[in-house]
């Protein structure tokens, strides 16, 4: 019963999320709006190892990103903390809400722990993004790709937490997918800023 009802309330969580995040202007003023040319995205997100999230999460910017490469890539980051952020939420009410073991609640702490290590890590990255106008380019940009990796690897920490733990199967596999879309948009912001990186050699 308690992992039923549980199973309905994270189904509900993910429609409410799917819903918000597709929230977009009304077709008349979509249709009045010149296209946006997504070629660019498209073909830098095909660098990338899940090039279709990348499209996906890189699409609705396309009038901003043109065919920036720095723009790409701050919007990377951008979108990644976004969703890092509401996976945070997501958790900490699955954390609070009835029908978890204790030990799943434990396991969702820690979860939410490392999670926030790494929205903070992205975070950093962001601010160190507007300074890289400077001369010292690779630097900052070295700095960019260690906090980058920092939040990767604490993504894959929050993960592997969730794995060999007595967990609710459906419980595990609902955690597991939205990590695992954190860890897939981080991974693929990595990839953007070494090739953003690697245009200015
Ligand atoms: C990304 O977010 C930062 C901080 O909120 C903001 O200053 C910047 O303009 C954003 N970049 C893009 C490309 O949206
Ligand atoms: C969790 O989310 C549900 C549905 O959005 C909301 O009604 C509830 O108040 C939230 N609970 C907590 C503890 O944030």
């Amino acid at each position: 019963m308690e992992g039923s009802s549980f199973k309905i309330f994270v189904n509900s969580l993910l429609i409410l999320l799917v819903i918000l995040s597709n929230t977009k202007p009304s077709l008349a003023s979509r249709d009045l709006a010149p296209k946006p040319n997504t070629d660019f995205i498209r073909t830098s997100c095909s660098a990338t190892i899940y090039p279709r999230i990348c499209f996906s999460s890189l699409l609705r910017h396309a009038d901003s990103i043109q065919t920036s490469p720095k723009v790409l890539t701050a919007t990377a980051l951008n979108v990644t903390l976004a969703a890092a952020k509401s996976t945070s939420a997501l958790f900490l009410n699955l954390s609070q809400s009835h029908g978890l073991k204790p030990r799943e609640i434990g396991a969702m702490k820690d979860c939410l722990e490392v999670l926030s290590d790494s929205v903070y890590e992205l975070r950093e990255s962001i601010a160190e993004m507007g300074k890289l106008k400077g001369s010292d380019f690779q630097v900052v940009m070295n700095d960019i790709e260690t906090w980058v990796s920092a939040a990767l690897t604490d993504e894959d920490t929050c993960t592997d937490g969730f794995e060999g733990k007595a967990m609710n199967g459906n419980v595990k596999n609902d955690v597991r997918k939205f990590i695992l879309n954190i860890a897939h948009m981080t991974s693929n912001a990595l990839a953007l800023i070494n090739k953003y990186a690697s245009l200015h050699v």
